[in-house]
């Protein structure tokens, strides 16, 4: 089978890598990256450039093209491959306005009763300041469109929710924010797998978004993860299927959008139960890479039978007992502004078994050498017979890659390895 895979980050590379696992498969990836290219042909393109996607397809011909980044699905570039009758992994602009519209995401689960925090849509600063006197401090300010997780500040001090609130409106035409009831407890992100009627949840991971050891400083695209949760309640995955996931599929359905392709839930376990955060229209990063670190079936079977509405008839999916942790190194300034440039040293021709180096801003200059390219610069996985051990795992291969201006945090997974996470607390 051949897979054309669009995007270039570690998600994309973490996808290529675990495809590639199947014996059958074979995979091109526009526009990849340096790390991708090792192990697969690239092929230069702008991935929300739908005309540029579809010559790309028509030339290569792919059995499926599996769709990474966010921006390309809200840019339609899933329907114009289909109406050129490809089989594509990834929902249509109009399912995928789950994850660019804040406001969109909050009817559909309003509707499906989906549980999620109350919210106010504002477009006006006097709204703005009534709507956060109503849910009062900690304050969560979101905008409204694609902010590539930048795009949310959650702060007691009133004058920079109003600040962020202002800054969003006035960021462009339409500009608009929502004001959301603050939700406590741990964040889980649950990836489901859907063809528009039957979704299949993949294992839960967690994400750490802030920049800095024990949630210190900005949010960020994600700065690691690790699977499994040994905390999680009992039947997790079960009840989130029940109360999120098949209802906010089904309700897709009834308004006749059906949303084929990765529903991401991103969960806040709080005192009064699960409650939505955010939903997602695409694999998460750096979660993905935790998560097919653990997956044992054919991941080509499952997105294939995803794309081609046939999910109900794939037997169950099964999981490595193993624990996966991915720690993201990041370039000088990130998240506010990344210094690219440095040369990066020490990435190991072949990593230890179960370990894996996946490219994010990476590019390769003309002397041959590595270079920061982006914020996020690589994400180091590592496989482990438990969490301690993914953990000694990933730092020690980090410990051999160098570059000017690095930095990582030391702390992912490290409340879980302990057994220091309780219901009710924060990550
Ligand atoms: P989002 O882009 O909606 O996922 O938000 C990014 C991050 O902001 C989330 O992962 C949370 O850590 C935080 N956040 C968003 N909404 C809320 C909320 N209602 N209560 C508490 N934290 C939130
Ligand atoms: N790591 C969170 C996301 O992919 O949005």
């Amino acid at each position: 089978m051949l897979i054309l895979v669009i995007g270039q980050g570690a998600r994309e590379h973490a996808i290529t890598h675990t495809l590639l696992r199947d014996p059958d498969v074979q995979v091109i990836c526009a526009p990849g990256n340096p790390g991708i290219a090792q192990i697969a042909q690239i092929e230069p393109v702008n991935p929300t450039d739908a005309l540029a996607v579809v010559a790309l397809a028509k030339k290569h011909n792919p059995d499926l093209v599996v769709i990474g980044p966010e921006a390309p699905l809200v840019a339609g570039v899933a329907d114009e491959l289909r109406n050129a009758d490809f089989v594509v992994f990834g929902p249509s602009q109009a399912a995928a306005a789950l994850e660019g519209s804040k406001a969109f995401a909050k009817e559909i689960m309003i509707a499906a009763g989906v549980p999620t925090a109350a919210a106010s849509y504002c477009v006006d600063l006097d709204k703005v300041a009534i709507a956060l006197d109503l849910y009062g401090a900690p304050y969560v300010v979101k905008d409204d469109g694609l902010a590539a997780g930048k795009g949310v500040v959650v702060t007691d001090d009133r004058a920079e929710a109003l600040r962020h609130a202002f800054a969003c409106i006035d960021s462009r035409d339409g500009g608009a924010v929502v004001i959301e009831e603050y939700l406590d407890g741990p964040e889980v992100s649950l990836f489901g797998v859907s063809d528009g009627k039957t979704i299949v949840a993949l294992t839960p991971a967690q994400d750490f978004k802030r920049v800095g050891n024990n949630d210190a400083g900005p949010n960020t695209g994600g700065m690691g993860a690790y699977s499994p949760l040994p905390w999680a309640p009992e039947n997790f995955v079960t009840e989130v299927m029940k109360t999120v996931l098949q209802p906010t599929i089904d309700e897709m359905n009834r308004r006749g959008i059906p949303f084929s392709g990765l529903l991401f839930a991103g969960l806040a376990i709080t005192s009064r139960g699960v409650r939505v955060i955010e939903f997602n229209a695409r694999f998460g990063d750096p979660e993905t890479q935790v998560v097919l670190a653990r997956l044992k079936s054919s991941l080509s079977e499952l997105l294939f039978a995803a794309a081609t509405g046939e999910l109900a008839s794939l037997p169950e999916l099964s999981w490595k007992s193993e624990a996966a942790v991915t720690v993201v190194m990041a370039a000088q300034g990130y998240p506010d502004s990344p210094v690219t440039g440095a040369i990066i040293s020490g990435i190991a021709e072949t990593p230890k078994s179960g370990t894996m180096v996946y490219h994010a801003g990476t590019k390769t200059n003309e002397h041959g050498e590595l270079q920061v390219n982006g914020g996020r610069v690589l994400s180091v996985t590592a496989l482990g017979a438990d969490l301690n051990d993914a953990r000694s795992e990933v730092y020690s291969e980090i410990e051999r890659i160098r570059f000017d201006g690095e930095h990582h945090r030391s702390d992912i997974a490290l409340k879980a390895a302990l057994g220091e996470i309780r219901l009710g607390d924060r990550n």
